[in-house]
C-alpha cells in the first residue's frame, strides 16, 4: 500500500475519534474558523436559517429535508425538547410553504432512554406531519441501532403512519439486501445510503467495492419494486447507473429521487435537476454541528485542505464562496 491511503486512513480514524469528543467541541464551538468550516456543510444554528437554506434550494428546483443536529440524549427532558423543536420546524416549513420534509435520529428523541419514550416523541412529530401532509425520515445510526430502529419503525410507527414515515438502509451492512426485501414487502419508503459509521467486519463489508456493489443491487431492487426510494449518494458511477437503469427499465423519474448532502456536489445536484431528475438535499442545522462536520471531513479528508485554503483566501480577499463550491474528486 502506498503512503497516501495509509495517511488518509489514519486521518479518517482520527477525525472519527475527534467527532466523539464533547470537550473538544465545547472548545471549538466558540472558534470562528471552525464555525466557518462548519458553514460549508451545516445551514446555521436556527430554524430560520435552515428554512432559508431550504427556500434557496427550492428556488433551484431542489427539494430539501431538514435535520436538527444532535445525537443521543440522556434525559427525557432533552428528548422532549428535541421533539418540540421538530414540531416548530414542521410548523415553519408549512407556514413558508417549503418543498421540504424532516429527518430525525431516534437517539436524539430518547431511544437510549426507552423505546416507549422515543415512540411517544416520534408519534407527536408524525401526527404533526400528517396534519401538514409532510413526511418524516428516520435516519439510520450505527449498526447497534439497526434492528431496534427497524423494529420501532415497522411495529410502532409505520403501522400507524404508513404515508408519513420512512427508513434508511446502509449498503455497508451485510444484512441490507434482506432488509431491502422486507421494506419492499411492506411498501415502505427507503432511503438507501452507503453508511457513515465505522462498523466491525462481522456486520459490515470491510471492502468498499462490496459496499458499492451492494448499493447497486439494492438500488435496482428498490427502483423496480420499491416505493419511491431515495438514492442517497454523490457517487457519479452509481448515479449514472441509476439513470441508465431507469431508462432501460422504463422507470419514470417521478418514481424515485436522488438525495445529496448540503454543500456536497451542488454542481451535480443542479445538473440532475436540469436533466429532469428529482433531487432532495439533506440540510443539517443546529448548535450540535461538530460530530456531523467531523464525519463529513472523515469521508473526504481532502476537504480539510480545501476549506482551510478557501477560508484563508476569503479572509484575505473579503469574498464569500457558497457551500456549492465544496470540492469533489477531480474538481480541485
Ligand atoms: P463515497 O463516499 O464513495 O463518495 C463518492 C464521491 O462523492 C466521492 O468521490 C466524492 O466525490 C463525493 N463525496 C462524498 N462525500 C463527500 C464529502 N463529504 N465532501 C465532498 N465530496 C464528497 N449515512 C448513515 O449512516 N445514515 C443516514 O441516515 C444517512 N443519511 C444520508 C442522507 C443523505 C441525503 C446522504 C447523501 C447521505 C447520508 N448518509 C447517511 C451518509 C452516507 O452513508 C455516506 O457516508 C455519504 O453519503 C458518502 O458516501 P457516498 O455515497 O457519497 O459515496
Amino acid at each position: 500500500m502506498s503512503p497516501g491511503p495509509v495517511i488518509n486512513s489514519m486521518l479518517r480514524n482520527s477525525l472519527l475519534y475527534l467527532s466523539r469528543q464533547q470537550r473538544i467541541f465545547d472548545f471549538i464551538r466558540g472558534n470562528g474558523f471552525a464555525r466557518r468550516m462548519a458553514s460549508r456543510f451545516v445551514a446555521g444554528e436556527t430554524i430560520a436559517e435552515a428554512c432559508e437554506a431550504a427556500a434557496d434550494l427550492n428556488r433551484h428546483g431542489i427539494s430539501a429535508t431538514l435535520d436538527l443536529l444532535g445525537e443521543s440524549v440522556t434525559s427525557e427532558a432533552d428528548a422532549r425538547d428535541t421533539g418540540r423543536q421538530y414540531l416548530e420546524l414542521l410548523d415553519t416549513i408549512h407556514a413558508r410553504k417549503l418543498d421540504c420534509n424532516v429527518s430525525v435520529k431516534l437517539t436524539a428523541l430518547g431511544q437510549d432512554i426507552s423505546d416507549a419514550l422515543c415512540v411517544d416523541v416520534v408519534s407527536q412529530i408524525l401526527a404533526r406531519a400528517e396534519q401538514y401532509d409532510s413526511f418524516v425520515r428516520l435516519d439510520m445510526e450505527s449498526s447497534e441501532y439497526t434492528q431496534r430502529t427497524l423494529d420501532t419503525f415497522e411495529r410502532e410507527l409505520y403501522s400507524r403512519y404508513p404515508k408519513r414515515v420512512g427508513v434508511v438502509l446502509q449498503s455497508a451492512l451485510r444484512r441490507t439486501l434482506d432488509d431491502v426485501e422486507r421494506a419492499i414487502g411492506l411498501s415502505a419508503r427507503v432511503r438507501l445510503c452507503k453508511g457513515a459509521y465505522k462498523e466491525p467486519d462481522t456486520v459490515a463489508f470491510p471492502d468498499k467495492a462490496d459496499v458499492d456493489r451492494t448499493f447497486v443491487q439494492a438500488m435496482h431492487r428498490l427502483m423496480s419494486r420499491g416505493f419511491y426510494p431515495g438514492l442517497a449518494t454523490h457517487d457519479e458511477v452509481i448515479i449514472n447507473e441509476a439513470k441508465r437503469f431507469a431508462r432501460a427499465e422504463g422507470i419514470p423519474s417521478e418514481r424515485f429521487e436522488f438525495q445529496m448532502l448540503y454543500g456536497v456536489r451542488r454542481d451535480l445536484q443542479e445538473e440532475l435537476v436540469r436533466d429532469g431528475w428529482r433531487v432532495r438535499v439533506y440540510i443539517p442545522f443546529g448548535t450540535q454541528w461538530y460530530p456531523y462536520l467531523m464525519r463529513r471531513l472523515a469521508e473526504r479528508p481532502a476537504n480539510i485542505a480545501f476549506m482551510t485554503g478557501s477560508i484563508v483566501r476569503e479572509a484575505m480577499h473579503g469574498t464569500h464562496r457558497s457551500p456549492s463550491s465544496a470540492p469533489h474528486n477531480g474538481a480541485h
